[in-house]
C-alpha cells in the first residue's frame, strides 16, 4: 500500500508475470478502457497467423472487384494446395477463419477442417463501383476514381466503405487475433491488407497498396519488438489484381524537366 500511495491518482495498468494478475487503477475513460481491454488480451505464447487471399474467383479472372463469385479452377487448385501446406505446418489446434463469401468459404471447404466465419472479413463494400472493372469506374465515374488515387486510405465508395471503414470493422477480429494462437484467416485483398498493416505497423499511406498476391500465404510470428514474415507461394498460377499507386503529375513533370536537363548537358 505504503508504495504505490503516489499513484493514488493516476491511471494505470500493472501487470504481474506478463500477465498473470492485473492491477487496474483509475480508468476515467473510453480510450482507457480500451487500452485495459487490449492490454489483457495480448500474450507471449509462441505461435504464427497465417493471411492468405481466397483462391482465384470467377470475377478476378475478369478483373471485376467485389461481387460475391466462386473459385475459377486456378482458385480450386489453391484450395487444395492450401490444405496440404496446412497440414504441413503440424499444427493440431489450428484455427481457420473466413469472411461470410462465397470464396473464402469453398477455399476453407477444401480443407477439410472446422472453420468459422466472419462477416466483418467481408471484402471492402465498393458501393455503386462493385463488378466493375477499374477501367468502367475510370469511364463512369472519373471524379470517383481520381479522388480514390489522391487518398486511398480515406476515399469512401459511394455507398460503400473506405480502408478507414475497413479498419474500424476489423477492429474485433484483430482483438480475437491477439487472444487466440495458430489462426488461419483467409480473406480477400484490402481485408489482408489492413491485418497485415497492423501487424507489420505500416502507416495509412502504405497500408493501401500494400502487395498481397492471390495464392500466397504469409506466416506471421510474432518475435520481440515485430514480427516475422515469411511469404509462401504456393506455386498455383492466379491472376495479378494489384494496382500501384498512379505517379503523381507533379512527378512527371519533375521527370520531364531532369530529363530535358539531361538533353542539355549531353548537347553541351
Ligand atoms: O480485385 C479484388 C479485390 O478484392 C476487390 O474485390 C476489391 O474491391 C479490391 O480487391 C481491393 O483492392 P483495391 O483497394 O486495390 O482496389
Amino acid at each position: 500500500m505504503g508504495g504505490d500511495s503516489g499513484l493514488r491518482n493516476l491511471s494505470y495498468i500493472k501487470i504481474f508475470n506478463v500477465g498473470s494478475r492485473y492491477l487496474v487503477n483509475r480508468v476515467q475513460d473510453h480510450i482507457q478502457s480500451r487500452i485495459v481491454y487490449y492490454l489483457m488480451n495480448i500474450h507471449v505464447t509462441p505461435r504464427s497467423i497465417y493471411l492468405c487471399r481466397h483462391g482465384e474467383s470467377e470475377l478476378n479472372l475478369v478483373g471485376r472487384i467485389g461481387g460475391d463469385s466462386g473459385l475459377s479452377s486456378r482458385g480450386a487448385k489453391f484450395a487444395s494446395a492450401l490444405g496440404v501446406y496446412m497440414r504441413g505446418q503440424c499444427i493440431t489446434d489450428l484455427k481457420v477463419w473466413t469472411s461470410h463469401m462465397k470464396r473464402t468459404i469453398q477455399t476453407a471447404e477444401a480443407l477439410g477442417v472446422q472453420y468459422e466465419q466472419w462477416k466483418a472479413l467481408n471484402e471492402i463494400d465498393a458501393g455503386v463501383c462493385e463488378d466493375m472493372t477499374y477501367e468502367e469506374i475510370q469511364q463512369n465515374y472519373p471524379g470517383e476514381f481520381a479522388l480514390r488515387d489522391q487518398d486511398k486510405y480515406r476515399y469512401r465508395y459511394p455507398k460503400g466503405e473506405s480502408y478507414e471503414d475497413l479498419v474500424q470493422r476489423l477492429e474485433p477480429v484483430i482483438m480475437e487475433l491477439e487472444r487466440q494462437e495458430n489462426v488461419l484467416v483467409i480473406c480477400h485483398q484490402a481485408v489482408m491488407r489492413c491485418l497485415l498493416a497492423y501487424f507489420l505497423n505500416k502507416s495509412a499511406d502504405e497500408l493501401p497498396y500494400l502487395k498481397c498476391p492471390l495464392h500466397t500465404v504469409l506466416k506471421l510470428t510474432p518475435v520481440a519488438y515485430g514480427c516475422k514474415v515469411e511469404s509462401v507461394f504456393l506455386n498455383v498460377e492466379a491472376v495479378n489484381t494489384h494496382r500501384d499507386k498512379p505517379e503523381s503529375e507533379t512527378g512527371q513533370t519533375q521527370r520531364c524537366v531532369i530529363t530535358n536537363k539531361m538533353l542539355l548537358h549531353a548537347e553541351d
